[in-house]
């Protein structure tokens, strides 16, 4: 359950629902409608307050008869609970049979397809999101590591901050980048997961409230709830934009003020799954709101280095926006060059990294020296390795995106500038029953719930740009020859209203 105490101001939600569309009449059925949309995607957070009906009337310039009674209609269907003096809270509807809203898919292929359909011999999974490696920077960086190795033999091998060499060139990327750094300011991990793990464990308590995307990154969600923190979602908007789009940064700044949460993730760089890319402005707005509210931002650069189709420069990291100490970035090799390097690390002050350096050898003493100096190489010469990376991604999106618009042209997929996947809306809440018939076709997908929470985001998948193009578009094919049974199959798992 997301642990949200957030209200939606009436200009959030007008912004949200759009122009009353004059086709759809009549409008309190249509005003109802958005809303429910709006729970089910994942934008309107569960527990959230509605404005009240005198503010949203007022806001969208609609009489409050009309407002009065989407609100009625919502509440009958199970949409909204209010309590006189507390508002209009949104939850979803109890299914027949069922109490509480539908699981969140857990964890992995097997946990995801809890079915027991067979896979057929040629699976296709698309429910990772991770690059081959590019062999030849990688060879060559191996080769480099190897003669720097023997440096290293003569002393025990553990480094608890990670080599010196490799935090000194991080320090040196974000001081080029615009956000000066030292090598004291950096912790190497075992990977982005790894810090998001230790800073969350580190900097909060369990029932701490943690904002997170709407959706987001579902190990982050995995790592939270299992850590007992509770998820305060703020929902995206589908980028329409290589550049900015996603976040509404009044709702973020609501949602800061009033949950006053110890932390907020967030992945300002094509976000996972929408491939949202933060814009400058709104990076500085969600940064003074986190300073108002007390809360630390945890801002994940995973797939900052993956930008495709961004026309300009990125815009700066978090980071170099920080007056203070609020932001603690996490960085990976993982994205730009290759997951069997476990290598990542935080970004922070030289106190916090001592802080979390001591936390973290409760668990891990240190990571292998190996990897890190295969890393240090590769940043010494990135970019071989990344325009290998960058236009396999560019080629992997390109095929999907013309085999979708071939063959499900009533799928609607963002269009990112860089990242790992698309974000795909489907013309409907289907994503768990499509998911369960692409098994048998041979596809593994992830379906939208497993983005969220609280099991919304039925209309949403999230596909991988990572594969081989040819896989790509024959696992289109394969999805074409279901989905149309998946989006008919009556939609017993659904709450009544969940369709209309
Ligand atoms: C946004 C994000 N953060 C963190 C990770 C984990 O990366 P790592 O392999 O560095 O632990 C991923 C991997 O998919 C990711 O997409």
């Amino acid at each position: 359950m997301s642990g949200t105490t957030a209200r939606v101001s009436a200009a959030a939600l007008a912004r949200y629902v759009g122009s009353v569309d004059a086709a759809e009449h009549p409008v309190y059925r249509w005003l109802a409608g958005r809303i429910r949309a709006g729970v089910l995607d994942g934008r309107l957070a569960l527990d959230a307050t509605l404005p009240s009906e005198r503010e949203l009337a007022t806001g969208m310039d609609l009489s409050r008869t009309t407002v009065g009674a989407a609100y009625t209609l919502l509440r009958e269907q199970g949409w909204i609970s209010s309590r006189r003096g507390s508002g209009s809270r949104l939850r979803l509807p109890d299914a027949p049979g069922r109490a509480t809203a539908p699981p969140r898919a857990p964890f992995g292929p097997a946990g995801i397809h809890g079915w027991d359909t067979p896979l057929g011999a040629d699976p296709i999974d698309l429910t990772t999101a991770c690059l081959p490696a590019p062999a030849d920077a990688l060879r060559t960086a191996l080769a480099g590591a190897t003669t720097r190795l023997p440096r290293y033999l003569a002393a025990d091998g553990y480094q608890p901050f990670g080599l010196r060499e490799l935090r000194e060139a991080i320090a040196e990327r974000y001081s080029r980048g615009g956000a000066p750094t030292t090598a004291e300011q950096i912790l190497i991990t075992n990977g982005a997961q790894h810090a998001l793990s230790l800073a969350v464990n580190t900097l909060s308590v369990v029932g701490d409230r943690v904002l997170v995307e709407c959706p987001t990154y579902p190990v982050a969600l995995d790592a939270l709830l299992a850590g007992g923190r509770v998820p305060t979602t703020v929902g995206l908007h589908l980028p329409t934009a290589p550049v900015g789009g996603g976040w509404d940064v009044e709702l973020v700044a609501a949602t800061l003020r009033h949950s006053t949460p110890r932390l907020a993730y967030l992945i300002p760089d094509f976000q996972n799954p929408t491939g949202a890319l933060m814009d400058t402005a709104t990076r500085e707005q969600i940064l003074a709101a986190a300073r108002s509210a007390g809360t630390l931002v945890l801002a994940d650069e995973s797939n900052r280095d993956l930008a495709f189709a961004v026309d300009g420069a990125m815009p700066p990291s978090m980071a170099a926006l920080d007056d203070g100490s609020r932001v603690l970035t996490l960085g990976s090799m993982s994205k730009a060059f290759w997951g069997g390097l476990r290598v990542g690390w935080i970004r922070s002050s030289p106190a916090s990294i001592r802080r979390l350096a001591r936390a973290r050898a409760l668990t891990d003493m240190a990571g292998p020296i190996l990897d890190q100096l295969i890393a240090v190489e590769l940043l010494a010469d990135p970019e071989p390795g990344l325009t290998v990376q960058r236009a396999r991604l560019a080629a992997g999106a390109d095929a999907l995106l013309g085999a979708l618009a071939r063959e499900l042209p009533d799928w609607r997929p963002t269009r990112p500038g860089g990242g790992l996947c698309l974000w795909v809306q489907l013309p409907g809440p289907f994503a768990a029953e499509l998911t369960r018939q692409a098994v048998g076709a041979g596809v593994q997908l992830a379906p939208g719930s497993r983005f969220g929470p609280d099991g919304t985001l039925e209309s949403f998948v999230r596909l991988p740009i990572t594969a081989d193009p040819a896989r790509l578009v024959e696992a289109v094919r394969r999805l074409t020859g279901v989905a149309a049974a998946a989006a008919s199959t009556p939609a017993a798992q659904f709450p009544a209203g969940w369709l209309t």
